[in-house]
């Protein structure tokens, strides 16, 4: 029996659509495996009652097919489901550290990666690395068709989570399908920034680097009260506020002496638009861990 423990994360950081990543510290999810002719799925904690389990439709049984390690699954979600916090990549790169480990195949932690996107098809039907890659390798990542670059900021976030649902598969079909040059400029120049903002542990620079005049504002509009929280996160002192992953999450930069008045003020914003929404204060963290090899 093995237990893998793999990050919540959040994807784009708003100029990096489908590149960036970054793992939080908390919340997680626990993915328990043990050897078994075929594959079952048995799910429990926050959000638990919508999610498929089988094998085919869920995350982690898409990865024990690809891996070809049939086992009983057990997913302990930590990770609320469809909030933009990479809830099916946590399960799915917990599920690829465990069975790798149980199965013995050897595979390094950068090589799952490309083993847990294929589990990312089976949530929003399109293979992207952005969530498990940090959840797989931790901090801040940058994933190309040819690898991942990881840098490992220190670094305050919170994350507003509205009591709403935005399936990640109506957040892609908003996402415009050309971009004009000017708006192209002004993604590159706040990757750019976005990027040395991580190197350097820059919360100024990371929150100026997560404008994004592109994918973001067509996804606002799914998250009811959006523009509101995002005044109100700025007003207590974000460095910059955006949609996390494909939402209804709302990402905040905070310094560490403005994350608690950040986080109350964004959840005053959802209720002032009639929504009720929790914040969790969190930070760039590290990615998954083995936590039980009995
Ligand atoms: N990059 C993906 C998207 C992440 O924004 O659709 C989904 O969590």
């Amino acid at each position: 029996m093995i237990t893998a423990r793999a990050p919540a994360t959040t994807a784009n950081l708003g100029s990096g659509y489908d590149t960036f990543g970054a793992a939080l510290q908390r919340p997680a999810d626990e993915v328990t495996v043990r050897r078994a002719a075929e594959t079952t799925i048995s799910v429990s904690g926050v959000g638990s009652a919508g999610i498929p389990t089988a094998p085919g439709e869920n995350t982690a049984g898409v990865v024990a097919e690809t891996l070809d390690t049939p086992a009983a699954i057990e997913i302990q979600k930590g990770v609320r489901p469809a909030s933009g916090m990479g809830s099916s990549a946590a399960s799915a790169a917990a599920a690829a550290v465990a069975l790798n480990e149980l199965y013995d195949r050897g595979l390094s932690r950068t090589e799952l990666v490309s083993v847990a996107a294929e589990g990312e098809v089976a949530a929003s039907g399109e293979v992207h690395a952005d969530n498990v890659a940090p959840a797989l390798l931790g901090g801040f990542t940058i994933t190309r068709p040819d690898g991942t670059t990881v840098v490992e900021p220190d670094l305050s976030l919170v994350v507003c989570l509205p009591e709403e649902v935005v399936p990640t598969r109506a957040a892609r079909e908003a996402v415009p399908e050309s971009l004009s040059v000017s708006d192209h400029v002004e993604t590159v120049r706040n990757a750019a920034t976005l990027t040395v903002g991580m190197c350097r542990s820059a919360p100024g620079l990371v929150g100026r680097g997560l404008d994004d005049p592109v994918v973001t504002p067509a996804r606002a509009a799914l998250v009811t009260g959006y523009e509101t929280v995002r005044e109100r996160a700025l007003a207590a002192g974000a460095t910059g506020v955006t949609v996390s992953g494909s939402g209804p999450g709302v990402l905040a930069v905070a310094r560490p002496e403005t994350q608690s008045a950040v986080a109350q003020a964004m959840v005053d914003g959802f209720a002032s638009a009639g929504v009720g929404a929790e914040a969790v204060q969190t930070s760039v963290g590290g990615g998954a861990t083995l936590v039980d090899t009995a």
